[in-house]
């Protein structure tokens, strides 16, 4: 386009209010086994800890972006009852020695991995338990594409 001396500058373009606004956070998932005896020998009538857990973390009000969902076995089945957290362009995590005591902690660390962008939550800021009880962590979907060559 060219500039034309000693004409009016045009205005800058406006943009609509939806693009103004960050966009909004992808949601992180909080997958909980429902499954998981944890090695508890079957007490009639009585919930497994797996769904126990699950049961108080929905009882919890979940922090904002994450949702809770219930799995039957997330494969960690000797180190139950097990989570984990997952979400589009995050870091993936599975922890193990969970039981319904922990849901204050889990759902804390959920919003914490909720907030960022990558699933990346510095060391020192996870709850303990998800410190001392990781068992697994999985890059997201984007770097395990083939990079250009
Ligand atoms: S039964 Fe819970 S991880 Fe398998």
């Amino acid at each position: 386009m060219a500039v034309v001396e000693g004409a009016e500058t045009p205005p800058p373009p406006i943009l609509s209010e939806a693009r103004r606004r960050p966009p909004a956070p992808r949601p992180a998932t909080l997958l909980v086994c429902t499954t998981c005896r944890a090695g508890e020998p079957d007490q009639e009538g009585r919930p497994v800890r797996g769904a126990r857990l699950h049961a108080a973390l929905v009882a919890a009000a979940a922090p904002e972006g994450v949702q809770v969902v219930g799995v039957e076995c997330l494969s960690a089945c000797s180190n139950g009852a097990s989570v984990a957290l997952s979400g589009p362009g995050r870091w993936s995590y599975v922890y193990g020695g969970m039981d319904e005591a922990d849901a204050p902690a889990i759902l804390d660390g959920a919003a914490r991995y909720a907030a960022t962008a990558d699933g990346l939550v510095p060391w020192r800021e996870r709850p303990e338990i998800f410190r001392k009880r990781s068992l697994a962590r999985v890059p997201p979907l984007s770097l395990s594409e083939p990079a250009d060559v």
